[in-house]
C-alpha cells in the first residue's frame, strides 16, 4: 500500500521568511496531526531555513524547488543538494516544467540533479508532463517516456525506488484546467508500467506518482481516488493553509 504524498510547491511566492513561517504554521496546525498522508512544503530558497525551523518536530517535510548538481564551486546564484540537506531540507522538486521552459533545463541536466539529490539523501520529486500541443499531437506517452528515461538514466532499481514522480501536464499548470481523472490515471498507469521496465515490478509498485496541475479541494478527491495517483504536487492551492489542508483531507 503506497502512502499518499501531498506536496506544496510555493514557486516564487511567500519568500519572506516571516510570511513563509506563518503559512507553514498554518499547514502544521490544520493537517499535521495525522500520519496517514505524507505532507511536504517547498518554499523559495530564501524561506527554507525559516520553514525548516517552523516544521521541526512536526511530520511536515520541507523541500527545495531546485538545486545545482555540484556540492560547491564557482556557480554564482546556485544552491547545492549539500546546502539544502545541511539546512534541514529533505526533498527537492526537480525538472519542473517551469524550469524546463524558462531555464531550458534538459533531461541530462535534470538527471545530474536527481543523482546529486540522492547522493545527499534528499528525496527527488521528478516532474514530467506534456504540453498542450504534444497532447493534441498524440505524443503524450512518448514525451513522458523520454523525460523519465532521461531523468532516471544510470540509476539502479534501488535508487529509482527512492524517487517520487510528479506527472504535471503543462497545459494544466496554473490554468485552472485539470486533466480528467481518467486521463490522468491513464498516464500514471503508463508511467508505472515504464518504471517496471526501468527498475523492477516491485519497485514500480512502491513508487509514488503524484498528479500536479490545478489540483484543488474541488477536484482532489476524484483525482486521488484513481488507482495509480498517489498524491499531488500543488501550486496555487498550497498557498493557503485551508485549501492545502482540504486537499490533504481528500487524500485521507
Ligand atoms: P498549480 O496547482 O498552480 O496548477 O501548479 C501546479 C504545479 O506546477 C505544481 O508543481
Amino acid at each position: 500500500m503506497r502512502k499518499k504524498i501531498i506536496a506544496g510547491n510555493w514557486k516564487m511566492y511567500c519568500g519572506d521568511p516571516a510570511k513563509a513561517a506563518a503559512l507553514a504554521k498554518g499547514v502544521i496546525e490544520s493537517c499535521a496531526c495525522q500520519n496517514r498522508v505524507e505532507v511536504a512544503v517547498c518554499p523559495p530558497a530564501t524561506a527554507l531555513a525559516a520553514v525548516v525551523e517552523t516544521c521541526r518536530g512536526s511530520s511536515v517535510r520541507v523541500g527545495a524547488q531546485n538545486l545545482y548538481p555540484k556540492d560547491e564551486g564557482a556557480f554564482t546564484g546556485e544552491i547545492s543538494a549539500a546546502f539544502i540537506k545541511a539546512l534541514g531540507g529533505s526533498l527537492a522538486i526537480l525538472g519542473h516544467s517551469e524550469r524546463r521552459t524558462y531555464f531550458k533545463e534538459a533531461d541530462d541536466f535534470i538527471n545530474l540533479k536527481v543523482k546529486a539529490a540522492l547522493a545527499h539523501g534528499l528525496t527527488p520529486i521528478l516532474c514530467v508532463g506534456e504540453t498542450e500541443k504534444e497532447r493534441e499531437d498524440g505524443v503524450t506517452e512518448k514525451v513522458v517516456e523520454t523525460q523519465l528515461r532521461g531523468g532516471l538514466a544510470g540509476l539502479s532499481a534501488d535508487e529509482i525506488g527512492q524517487i517520487v514522480i510528479a506527472y504535471e501536464p503543462v497545459w494544466a499548470i496554473g490554468t485552472g484546467k485539470n486533466a480528467t481523472p481518467a486521463d490522468a490515471q491513464a498516464v500514471h498507469a503508463f508511467i508505472r508500467k515504464l518504471l517496471g521496465s526501468l527498475a523492477s515490478a516491485d519497485v514500480a509498485e512502491l513508487i509514488r506518482i503524484q498528479y500536479g496541475g490545478s489540483m484543488k479541494p474541488e477536484n482532489a478527491a476524484e483525482l486521488l481516488a484513481q488507482q495509480d495517483i498517489d498524491g499531488g504536487l500543488i501550486g496555487g492551492a498550497s498557498l493557503k493553509a485551508e485549501s492545502f489542508a482540504a486537499i490533504i483531507q481528500a487524500a485521507l
